[in-house]
């Protein structure tokens, strides 16, 4: 359902007040309610196909849809759905005048719910005529969709219309419109920038999420807030782009490690809790494509702890193989959740307790001891006893629980008869403080709630008055973050979006994405700007995409907004764009390109670094277009230690993500071959005389002192970083790399002797065997170089740097 949960209560109240009036309507939409629940599609991607092969069709603005006739035959609506619901809905709409079916109308005419073939137009009509019978948030929010996105190049773009409807639509109390404008204050989007109004917005939508979290679980929802590119491997596919992805598809995770874990041990009956431990884990919160099954995952669980009873059982737990300890007891933690919350399985607290205890003997886990803590404080077994609670929550935070962190916050703020909403007074205030900071600092995504309202409220005032109040923008960022993570709450629309997605109806999916977009979700606009634009990798065997402006337009401005919510990807991608790098429909503009470039380098990525150096390389730079090698080797020389920096990164976080930095030394490559035949583009800048080594060296130099000033840099980003809960950067990348320029020279030199003779060799062999392939092969040499060079500067998109002409690797240091 695209109205959020609180709009949904109002709204049924609404309902049942018509139904006194309007039978027909409600008869609609109950049968509509039957229809959700009957409703299949046929899907194009599964979790098997889907990834590294999620390809956005040709769009066809005759048709205005998708080009996928030739993928899928086009499924037909339900007969109920034309032939009953739709003219129920609309007898309803016209006789009683009814807004509800009006707006019910546009929705399925604009989403194109249960394969019904969308008509945008007829869609804005309904939603006209409902606000015009009165006000009706939802319809206004729609209609400030229509306006402001022109559902990219059906209706001209009206921002200002937009605007003004979205914001009808949040003084009636629409959820999602409350959203948009809370982006857009924060942003300043079509809007003055106004921090203190968007904080505003977003505390009360927070409020909401609070509500909405207190009755659901969603460490056990899937959350649909993904980029889809990231299927592919990210915007520039797996080797270069610089995003983590936000995919988590579980079920192959656990099947990965499933089968390592079966790898290493021999013995069948060795890693068996290990295979039933993750058997339970993944029906425990399924994935996008494998629902949930407590069921099911009780069962895994069940048999694991059962298991561990009958051979360990007998001797009271002692003596259990490591490796059995660790997946044992994470088992019996499992099931004993299950218990205690009676999922899948009836609800049995004592049952519960009795497992976390013997769990416990097994190994300590953060888990267990929160569970356990849990139980004491709300007195589910007795009395409630908050000492021992207490110290069970200490228990486990020494083992670094979230959970746990936040329950003793939570806890110590409702001690001795204090109230949750007023910590101020608690005199245990700086605690609750330390330990909810603690939580969101290990992902908690309820701390975060805490903590926007504890400096909100200026709480820390209490234990540090001398304490600068924070600023509006540090305050919004835990919002916003919670926000973000409530994405089941907040954004129902991404699950549709991914559906119709899966089931190659990109035009619906588009649709869902796009409203999430304009709200501000960062990974939505990501995904919207794919849909709008998503590029072709090179060397491709299919015919070329085309694209509207109006949709590369629109596109632009996703990336854009993505790039400003630190996306690097997103950045060096408008780079690209306008720097004519990708067949777009827009005008080169070299400026633009450069700046974007520049915006990523700040930000230390590799990628777009590499990308500024060329730009000196090339004369695109900012200066009237001439060359600067220095600056070029300056820039490829940080690229290089982002790229150290990264794949530090990357290994500390167990990500297996790394990029192949060939592209770098390339580059380096071509430009010392560069100085050797124009010397004069070196020396002429009048920054060096000396050979080559020491011009170089003096840039260097130069980049050297400016290392105190990334510094900097860099700290306030590992700050903002703590701050927003994800982890610093490591320390202890290569900084320097002064060693080895001799050796270095020397090692290039003799790779191309060698490299040139072994040619002459092969070109002599040949000679030999036979005159015909002579010419080509001497002009597939010359050529390697050529194509190899042609290649950086087209990695859009998975484009791997293959070099055909053999698969040489340099990786030398630069000077
Ligand atoms: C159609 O799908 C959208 C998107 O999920 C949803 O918000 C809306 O309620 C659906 N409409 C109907 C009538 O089912
Ligand atoms: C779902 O479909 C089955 C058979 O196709 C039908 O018997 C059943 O009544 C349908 N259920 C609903 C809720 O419409
Ligand atoms: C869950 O699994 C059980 C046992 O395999 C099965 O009987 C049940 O139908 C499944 N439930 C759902 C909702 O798929
Ligand atoms: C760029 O060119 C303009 C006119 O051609 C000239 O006046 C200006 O000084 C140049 N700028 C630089 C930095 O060379």
């Amino acid at each position: 359902m695209f109205k959020t949960l609180t709009t949904l209560v109002i709204s049924l109240l609404i309902l049942v007040h018509a139904s006194t009036q309007d039978t027909l309507y409600n008869q609609a939409i109950h049968q509509l309610n039957q229809l959700s629940q009957n409703f299949t599609r046929s899907e194009i991607y599964n979790i098997d196909n889907i990834e590294g092969n999620l390809y956005i069709p040709q769009f066809d603005p005759l048709t205005n849809d998708y080009d996928t006739r030739k993928q899928i035959p086009k499924n037909d609506p339900p007969v109920e759905l034309t032939d009953k619901i739709i003219p129920m809905l609309i007898k309803s709409a016209t006789e009683s005048n009814n807004p509800h079916a009006y707006s019910t109308l546009g929705d399925l005419y604009l989403f194109g719910n249960y394969s019904l073939p969308t008509d945008y137009t007829r869609a804005r009509d309904y939603y006209h005529k409902a606000v015009e019978i009165g006000p009706d948030g939802h319809a206004y929010f729609m209609l400030g969709f229509i306006y402001s996105t022109g559902l990219f190049g059906t209706f001209p773009i009206d921002q200002e219309r937009g605007n003004l409807y979205y914001h009808f639509g949040m003084e009636n109390g629409d959820l999602n419109a409350l959203l948009v404008m809370a982006y857009k204050n924060y942003k300043g989007i079509g809007v003055p920038v106004n921090c203190d109004l968007s904080l505003n917005y977003y505390a009360k939508l927070a409020k909401y999420g609070k509500q909405w979290f207190d009755v659901n679980d969603i460490s056990r929802e899937v959350d649909y807030n993904i980029r889809i590119p990231d299927f592919n491997g990210g915007l520039y596919g797996e080797k270069m782009s610089e995003m983590p992805s936000t995919i988590e598809i579980r079920s192959k995770y656990f099947n990965d490690l499933k089968n390592s874990i079966e790898e290493f041990k021999l013995n069948s009956n060795e890693h068996e809790y290990a295979t039933l431990y993750y058997n339970g884990l993944e029906n425990y919160k399924g994935d996008y494509f494998i629902p949930k099954n407590l069921t099911k995952a009780f069962q895994s669980f069940h048999e694991c702890v059962q298991l561990g009873d009958e051979i360990y059982g007998a001797n009271d737990y002692r003596n259990v193989d490591g490796m059995d300890k660790i997946f044992l007891s994470a088992c019996q933690t499992k099931l004993g959740r299950m218990y205690l919350y009676g999922l899948g399985v009836k609800k049995d607290v004592a049952k519960a307790f009795e497992l976390f205890q013997l769990s416990l003997r097994l190994s300590q886990t953060a888990e267990a001891w929160n569970d356990i803590g849990v139980i004491q404080e709300q007195g589910l077994l007795g009395p409630p006893n908050y000492e021992d609670a207490i110290k069970s929550y200490q228990s486990s935070i020494k083992k670094k629980s979230a959970n746990a962190n936040k329950n003793l916050a939570k806890l110590l703020m409702n001690l001795n008869g204090n109230k949750e909403e007023n910590p101020h007074a608690n005199d245990q205030v700086e605690n609750i403080f330390k330990y909810m900071k603690e939580a969101v600092y290990l992902r908690d995504t309820e701390a975060l709630y805490y903590m926007g309202n504890f400096l909100q409220s200026g709480v820390q005032k209490v234990f540090e008055p001398t304490s600068e109040p924070p600023s509006c923008t540090s305050i919004l960022v835990y919002y916003r973050i919670f926000i973000e993570r409530l994405s089941q709450f907040y954004a129902p629309h991404l699950k549709y979006a991914f559906e119709e997605l899966v089931a190659g109806n990109f035009k619906n999916s588009l649709i869902g994405y796009a409203i999430a977009a304009e709200q501000g979700l960062e990974p939505a606009q990501i995904s919207a700007a794919y849909l709008l634009y998503q590029l072709q990798p090179l060397y491709s065997k299919l015919t070329p995409k085309t694209f509207t402006p109006e949709r590369v337009d629109m596109a632009i401005q996703y990336l854009d907004r993505a790039s400003k919510q630190t996306n690097v990807d997103a950045t060096i991608l408008l780079g690209d764009i306008f720097s004519g790098e990708c067949q777009s429909a827009v005008p080169q503009d070299n400026d633009r390109a450069f700046n974007y470039y520049r915006i990523a380098s700040d930000k230390h990525s590799s990628h777009g670094t590499f990308r500024l150096a060329e730009m000196y390389e090339y004369g695109m730079g900012p200066v009237n277009d001439s060359v600067d090698y220095f600056m070029a080797k300056r820039y490829y020389d940080s690229s290089l230690q982002y790229k150290e920096k990264f794949d530090f990164e990357q290994k500390n976080s167990f990500s297996k993500v790394t990029f192949s930095k060939s592209h770098i030394d390339w580059a380096l490559l071509r430009l010392r071959f560069k100085y050797l035949f124009n010397r004069k583009a070196f020396t002429d800048s009048g920054k060096s005389e000396g050979g080559w080594l020491s011009a170089f060296n003096t840039v260097s130099k130069r980049a050297s002192n400016e290392k105190q000033h990334q510094k900097q840099i860099d700290s306030i980003s590992k700050a903002e970083a703590h701050h927003e809960g994800t982890t610093g950067y490591g320390e202890e990348y290569m900084e320097d790399y002064d060693v080895g320029d001799y050796l270095v020279i020397a090692l290039t030199f003799t790779f191309f002797m060698v490299f040139f003779v072994q040619n002459i060799v092969r070109q002599i062999r040949r000679m030999r065997n036979g005159q015909n392939n002579n010419n080509n092969n001497q002009n597939e040499n010359e050529n390697a170089n050529e194509n190899a060079n042609g290649n950086f500067q087209n990695g859009w998109n998975g484009n791997q740097f293959n070099f055909r002409r053999g698969n040489f690797e340099f990786h030398f240091f630069a000077i």
